[in-house]
């Protein structure tokens, strides 16, 4: 099946380096994605509409914030929570965002404890380090975590972890962690559950309530560039009662029921978290990504995206001086994202080659997930920093991350091109040298 009529600005040309103009082929995914044509189509014909949300009388105002309340039911029905008086929506401008305001409210004092693991993109590692003590669980030599050893630091902590927060899909090797049965975890020792969404919500069908109340997602973050909704924002499904006890992240207007001379009273969730005008395109763009993704259905997108993945896995199996990272015999609890090195080659010239040579988009360092990476490359601590230090940055591998629109022609034409690599440039002592050009690591 293709799926690329359904998406706005993946046929236009780009140029080469040798002047030719090709179809880019976007593989870089998991960094962000194209906006479905039905989300263009919504913000162009809303343009006209535009008012201030919550604010003001008048009719643009009053039709925004019917849109603007009505996009957090379709957001709660996407994740199965339909009349679901518990959670909330609160809309943010990313998936960092959404992990900070949670580390900022759930964690109240610096010595609660917080279980997250070392497959973690930054995002879901460093603002908990930062609101209290994090205890990591470690990944196993194919890089997927244990979910036995997150009951054995719950036990050992005693009661002291109050949040589990971990990944639903890791962005260097597309694991899915079984987050229902975290979730159990989590609640048979008194902590909450995050599940960072950033990876998973545009490729797997989340239901935040499980089988039973005790598999129940407590709080899900997510962007919605990552779900082909590229306009600003993102937002924590969660619940409304732990966050009651709260301040607001961001203060300032939208967010208090009452200012005094020497005090405030903050205004109920989801609006408390809410400060300042918000994001109207952003917010019905996601909402109406999100639907059409419920309506193309999971099990379709599920279906296209593991045929790309097992073909690029298993052809590339075959090729000479690839090292691919992750489980590649069992990759069923794999999304597609797929990362590996040429052997003696530098990382971040494997890229650019694919990019200048082929209009291949792929991402090139170590993912903002360096504690994982370095775990797959087998890199200690010590020696990492020592790269970074040094202003070398050696250490790092590729990354090609599909979504719904990508092809098998495209993987052929990637496929095609790595076999070059392999084969020919790598052969060269000249061309495949480290470029200068320093991306975001
Ligand atoms: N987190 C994004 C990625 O993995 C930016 O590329």
């Amino acid at each position: 099946m293709d799926y690329r009529y359904l998406y706005d600005g993946i046929d236009d040309k780009v140029k080469l380096a040798n002047g030719e103009k090709v179809t880019p082929i976007n593989f870089d995914n998991g960094a962000t994605t194209p906006p479905l044509k039905s989300v263009t189509k919504l913000i162009q014909d809303n343009i006209k509409n535009y008012g201030p949300i919550a604010r003001g009388v008048g009719p643009k105002g009053e039709y925004c914030t019917t849109m603007f309340e009505r996009s957090r039911e379709i957001i709660l029905n996407f994740f199965g929570l339909k009349g679901c008086n518990s959670h909330t929506v609160i809309y943010t401008k990313s998936d960092t965002e959404g992990l900070n305001i949670l580390a900022n409210a759930l964690i109240k004092n610096k010595d609660d404890m917080i279980l997250t693991t070392r497959m973690e993109h930054h995002a879901n590692d460093l603002p908990f380090r930062k609101a209290g003590k994090v205890v990591h669980v470690d990944v196993d030599d194919l890089g997927r975590i244990n979910i036995d050893d997150i009951e054995q630091e719950l036990i050992k902590a005693n009661g002291k972890i109050k949040v589990v927060t971990v990944t639903g899909a890791s962005n260097v090797t597309g694991y899915l962690t079984p987050i229902h049965d975290i979730a159990k975890l989590a609640h048979k020792y008194n902590a909450l559950i995050i599940v960072d969404g950033a990876q998973l919500v545009a490729h797997e069908k989340v239901n935040m309530r499980g089988c039973d109340k005790d598999e129940m997602i407590d709080f899900i973050t997510f962007s919605a560039h990552k779900a082909y909704a590229p306009f600003g924002s993102g937002a924590i499904v969660g619940l409304k009662e732990h966050l009651k006890g709260s301040d607001p992240f961001l203060s300032g207007g939208g967010c208090v029921a009452g200012v005094f001379d020497e005090s405030v009273i903050w205004s109920p969730i989801p609006e408390r978290f809410e400060a300042g005008t918000q994001n109207f395109f952003g917010v019905i763009a996601m909402a109406k990504a999100l639907e059409e993704l419920q309506n193309i259905g999971f099990k379709n997108i599920k279906n296209h995206e593991r045929d790309i993945k097992e073909y690029i896995i298993n052809s590339m199996k075959c090729m000479n001086n690839i090292i691919l990272y992750g489980d590649t015999d069992y990759m069923d609890d794999r999304l597609g994202v797929i990362t590996f090195n040429i052997k003696d080659m530098n990382y971040e010239a494997v890229a650019l080659n694919m990019a200048t040579e082929k209009g291949i988009s792929l991402r090139a360092g170590k993912f903002c997930a360096h504690p994982y990476v370095y775990r797959l490359l087998g890199v200690s601590d010590c020696d990492g920093y020592r790269d970074v230090v040094s202003g070398s940055f050696n250490d790092g591998m590729v990354r090609a991350s599909f979504g719904l629109y990508n092809t098998i022609d495209e993987a052929n034409i990637f496929l095609e091109q790595l076999d070059y690599l392999t084969n020919v440039l790598r052969k060269s002592n000249r061309r495949y040298k480290k470029p200068i050009r320093k991306v975001r690591f």
